[in-house]
This record gives structure tokens, sequence and C-alpha cells, in this order.
């Protein structure tokens, strides 16, 4: 069996590294925005779903989808990776486990369990445990699997399912109680390609990452109807067969450098955005004040910071709402915006971490209730910080360029999770910031 791995960067290990950056310096120019990290999970997994090679191209160079090509790997695929293309192709024999080593580096990793089990009709996955965003369990991912007719028991902190007359179509329902679940759907509809019959998916995650993956898994010789609506309608068929796909830009970080531009540039032109895809966090920006102009094809959009800028409510909600991966940025926006700006969010409730890192460098926010109600400040001032969670992270990288003085900000290794050469952009677009070895780090950790 052929393992050929190749990486292009340093995301392998956890880096120790911090950034610090010196405040107060206006961003300007132009960005473009990577592919999507949560669209590129999902269609790594689902290519273990054919035996033929599969290329997907725009996949971010960042440690999660470095940790999905490794888990791959050590599944039995081959795969290679060159300037942002990945070819996978997972010969017969592949593995029906994966080691809880390379699953707890990253929750997403759940979304293997779909995939493994329409290739194998077997899984053993390890349960992903607590994260600092929230609980985050899997019921509705396992209830799914066994709608389809898995078996399913845990053991020795492993997930592990059988089906060892393969999975049968059912309707299933993927309503939990903080809406639908995006993995969670996107492995029902991964383990229901391969099934005998027909699945029927109702309150379907819309977001369009699950479109992407329905897309990609269409490409590949699925039937799939309905993705990005409530209800998803997937025909089984016999075989999948390999294909090239090319992942949607990453709307996240089209968001953060949109806030970026609204709190700290002389107006930023990004490039490679999906209007449709980022309209909540376009619209919201608008309602406080800030200028935003898309070109034709809604795919450049420019933003630059309002004269009057004005407090904002966000109630996160899955999409087409306001997306709770968005909200820790612009609550970093509202602590430097006149008025009183409320941030409630239903999803992920206690998804408030980067409020204290706030509040060191002189935000006044108070949390209660998964509610952050932030005053705005005339000014941050620059303090060392630590990253928390990746959008956390995210939000205190904002903070810090608009703050007087520096910021350190420490455990960098959550940015590079998601956002692929955040320092490198920010550097070109005028930010003072550096990546350097965080020598302290081993303290901090402890
Ligand atoms: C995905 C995104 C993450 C984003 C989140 C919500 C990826 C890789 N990650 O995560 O960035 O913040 O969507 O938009 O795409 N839930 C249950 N039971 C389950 C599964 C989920 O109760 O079995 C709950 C969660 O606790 C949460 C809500 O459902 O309150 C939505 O979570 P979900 O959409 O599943 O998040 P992920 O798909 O893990």
């Amino acid at each position: 069996m052929v393992h050929s791995t190749c990486y292009t960067k340093h995301h392998l290990l956890i880096s120790m590294d911090k950034l610090i950056v010196e405040g107060g310096y206006k961003l300007s120019g132009t960005v473009n925005i990577s592919g999507s990290k949560n669209a590129s999970l999902p269609i790594l997994a689902a290519s273990i779903l054919t035996d033929e090679p599969v290329r997907i191209s725009r996949v971010p160079d960042v440690s999660d989808t470095n940790y999905m090509i490794q888990i791959l790997s050590q599944l039995g695929a081959s795969v290679e990776r060159s300037s942002g293309t990945v070819r996978i192709e997972s010969p017969d024999g592949i593995s029906s486990s994966a080691s809880y080593d390379q699953v707890r580096k990253m929750r997403a990793s759940i979304c293997l369990l779909g995939p493994i089990m329409a290739r194998m009709h077997r899984c053993t996955l390890p349960l992903p445990g607590g994260c600092v965003i929230g609980d985050r369990p899997v019921d509705l991912h396992v209830r799914a699997i066994q709608a389809l007719g898995a078996r399913v028991r845990i053991k020795g902190g492993n997930l592990v399912m059988e089906a060892p007359n393969g999975l049968i179509g059912t309707t299933v329902d993927m309503r939990g109680d903080s809406g639908p679940t995006v993995l969670g759907t996107d492995n029902l509809m991964m383990a229901a390609v391969l099934a005998k019959g027909t699945t029927i998916i109702e309150s379907a995650a819309r977001e369009p990452e699950v479109v992407d993956l329905a897309n990609f898994l269409n490409k590949m010789g699925a039937r799939i109807e309905g993705a990005g609506s409530r209800t998803i309608t997937i025909h089984g068929v016999e075989k999948l067969h390999g294909c090239e796909h090319t992942v949607i830009p990453d709307r996240i970080e089209a968001g953060t450098f949109m806030v970026a531009a609204a709190m700290v540039s002389d107006g930023l032109q990004i490039n490679r955005v999906c209007r449709k895809h980022i309209q909540a966090m376009a619209d919201l920006l608008v309602e406080c004040g800030h200028v935003v102009e898309f070109d034709e094809e809604g795919t450049s959009v420019f933003v630059k910071p309002g004269e009057r800028p004005r407090s904002g409510k966000i109630l996160t909600a899955p999409y087409p709402g306001y997306p709770t991966d968005m909200q820790a940025q612009m609550t970093a926006l509202f602590a430097l915006t006149p008025g009183i700006s409320v941030v409630k969010d239903t999803i992920f409730p206690q998804r408030f971490m980067h409020c204290s890192e706030l509040k060191r460098m002189g935000a006044n926010i108070k949390v209660d209730n998964g509610t952050a109600i932030i005053t705005g400040v005339e000014g941050l001032s620059g303090a060392p910080v630590m990253a928390s969670d990746l959008r956390a992270s995210a939000a205190l990288v904002l903070a810090a360029l608009a703050a007087e003085g520096t910021t350190e900000i420490h455990r960098l290794y959550h940015i590079d999770r998601g956002y692929e050469m955040l320092d490198e952009k920010l550097m070109m677009l005028g930010a003072r910031v550096q990546r350097v070895l965080d020598t302290d780090a081993r303290n901090i950790e402890d």
C-alpha cells in the first residue's frame, strides 16, 4: 500500500508560536480569501467513498486540514498535497478504525463516521471529548447512522458501529435542541450515498459547506437532491467514482477580513468571496454604519469604516442567519463602537472565552447566560493575551490591530487551525505583526 503524503507547511506539530502585534496601523490594499476549511474537512473525508483518485483544489493549508490528511493516510489512503491541491486514492482494504491520538486533535474528525460506515459497513472512531466552546455532543450523528440500520456501542472510549448487511435508506430528522447539525447532516449524507434505497434528511443544515459537499458527492456519481434546503433526498447508488472539485471560499475568513476592514483600515478590497454566503455579515456591518460594496458578480467586496459607527445586536442562528463562528470577531468591533451592543449565541452559549481577554485590553463587556453586553470604549490598549479557540483568537488579533501599543497573542496554534497564512496576509495589508517562537509557552500551557 502506498502512503505518499507530502505537506507544504509547518502545521504538523502544534506550533508554540506567539503573535506580536503593533496596534494602530491602518490596513489597506487587497486580500484573497482561501478555500473553506469547514467545507474541505468533510470533502476530504468523503474522498474515501471511492477507490478511484479524487483531486480537490483550494484546500487551505491549515492544521485542521493537515490533521484530516494525516488521518486519511493512517486509514491507508495515499495522499499527495501540493499548492492547495490534494489528490487522494483510497484502495480497497483501507482501515475502518482511526486512532485516538489523531482524532482527539480535531473534533471535526467525527465526519469520518459517515464515509467509513458507507465504505466498510463498520467503524471504530474515538469519541471526541469536550471542548472549550461547549459540550459538543455527537448524539445526532449516532442517531442518524443508527437509523440507517447500524448497531452502535461504546467501548474503550470508542464509538463502535457495525452494519454487516450494509446501510438501508430511511427518513431521518436531524433537528437537535439547538437547531440542525452541520457535520451531522454531512455524516448522514455521506453514509446514505451508498446505502440501499432512498434516504430523506428532514431538518437538514442548509450551510453552504453542506451544499459544497453534496456537489462534490454528486460529481462522484451520488444522487443527492435538495442540499441547501431543509429536506435533502439521497438515492443510494452502488458505487462512486473519482472526480475533481474546487472548494468554495471560506466565508468566515472573508467575514473576519470584513470586520478588520471596518475596524482598522482605509478600505480593503476582499477578493474570492461569494456574496450570498456572507450576506448576513455584510448586512450587519451596514446596519452598524460601515461601508460595504460588492462588485457585480458578487465575488469581491470593498469594506471601509463608516463615519458614524453604530452599536448593534447579534443573535447567532443557523445559515442564512448570523454565524456563531463570526460573533467573537464582531465582539471585538463592538468593543470600540460607541453605544451598547448585544451578542447572544444560541448555538454555543458558552462561546465567550475571548471576552475576558478583550477586557484585559480595556474592553467593557459583561457576559451572562450566553449573552455578551458590550459598552463601546474609546480605545483598547495592547496587552499579553491568550487565544482559547479558533474564532476567539481571530477576535484578539482584530482587537490587537486596533489597540494602542503592543499585544502578544499566545497559543497561536488555535489560529493556525483555520486561518491560512493570516500573519502573512495581514502584513501584506500593512499590519505590523510578527510570529515568533513563544519561549515561555511551556509555562503558559501549565
Ligand atoms: C460546524 C462547524 C463549526 C460551527 C458549527 C455551527 C465544521 C468543521 N465546524 O460544527 O465551525 O461553529 O458548525 O455552525 O464545519 N449538537 C447536538 N448533538 C449533535 C451535534 C450537534 O446537540 O450530535 C448541537 C451542538 O452542540 C450545537 C448545535 O447542535 O449547539 C450545532 O452544532 P453543529 O452544527 O453540529 O456543529 P458542528 O457541525 O460540529
